[in-house]
């Protein structure tokens, strides 16, 4: 057997007993729910996505088509909180474009709305099983490490996890990878005796050199001030034209007045830190949506504008 057989054999050995077979994304061979999954997780912790946004996305749109004949303000409401909304956005026009079913070619995936070659690896290898590599930021290390790679090029890893492929279980290795490396491989003091490919590392003495250091955030800070307007139990919303929130509920944007100053808070978003105040406000915007305060908390706002109800309730 060569080195390469013996590793795939204890690699699969190990992520039978320890890997993590209970996700949903994983139990299901519905290519729209595994996609689905991926667009969550590039985002979000798998408990958050597993126990609160994937089944509830899932179950008002079951499938790609029912997606397809949402209208983008509802499927916005159920991806609020979750940030990043142009995924959402990519998300529903592969939908529209796609209507029933995702293309099977790798480079037709790609071709699509936010679908890089990441994403159209996973959909090939985890929903067709298609002898692909997979490289995410924990498999990048764990190429790195077990083949001694010091360079932290793309492209040169993507070529090692393909020449290291198991092409008879592609899914299965590729998932193991993904495991070992967020379980054992880890940043910071990986459990070497804990690897079934320890015996083949060849980058085990220098683990942890062998990492992609994060990249230091840069952040930016921004003032925002929202104007609020209630009338008989109603509060003035608009739909937001920036970047950012762009199409989901907001609050309309005022020039502050100190006089009419209700309250202050922070909110983090992506790179931003966003400082937003608050002002009495009696402007009613073009495109206004009155909302019903007494059902305000429980809608889909984004956080960004939830956080201003303990000011206005
Ligand atoms: N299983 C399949 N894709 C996954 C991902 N992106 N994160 C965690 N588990 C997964």
């Amino acid at each position: 057997m060569s080195d390469f057989q013996n590793a795939h054999k204890k690699l699969l050995q190990w992520f039978e007993e320890h890997g993590r077979h209970d996700l949903p994304w994983r139990n299901t061979d519905d290519i729209y729910h595994i996609y689905l999954s991926e667009v969550m997780l590039q985002q979000t912790q798998v408990s958050r996505v597993m126990e609160e946004y994937y089944p509830k996305f899932l179950e008002r749109f079951p499938t790609l088509s029912a997606l397809a004949d949402a209208s983008l303000e509802e499927v916005l409401s159920l991806w609020s909180g979750l940030g990043y909304y142009s995924r959402a956005k990519n998300l529903h026009e592969c939908a529209k474009i796609c209507k029933d079913s995702l293309p099977e070619d790798f480079k037709a995936l790609q071709k699509l709305p936010g679908i890089g070659r990441y994403t159209a690896s996973a959909i090939c290898s985890f929903g067709y099983n298609q002898p692909v590599p997979v490289v995410d930021t924990n498999i990048k290390r764990v190429i790195r490490r077990l083949f001694g790679l010091e360079s932290t090029n793309d492209k040169v890893v993507w070529e090692r996890a393909e020449a290291f492929l198991n092409t008879q279980y592609p899914k299965e290795h590729n998932l193991a990878l993904m495991d070992l490396g967020s379980m054992v491989c880890t940043p910071k003091a990986p459990e070497c005796e804990k690897c079934p490919l320890e015996t083949f590392c060849q980058g085990k003495e220098r683990a942890e050199s062998l990492t992609t250091p994060k990249k230091k955030k840069e952040y930016i800070a921004m003032e925002l001030f929202f104007g609020i307007n209630i009338q008989d139990g109603k509060v003035a919303m608009t739909p937001s034209n920036n970047g950012m929130y762009e199409g989901m509920l907001v609050f309309p944007q005022v020039d502050p007045i100190d006089e009419d100053f209700i309250g202050i808070y922070k909110h983090s978003y992506t790179k931003y830190r966003l400082t937003v105040k608050l002002y009495r406000s009696d402007i009613v915007p073009e495109d206004v949506v009155w909302v019903d305060l007494a059902g305000f908390l429980d809608g889909h706002y984004p956080s960004l504008v939830k956080k201003a109800a303990k000011y206005m309730l």
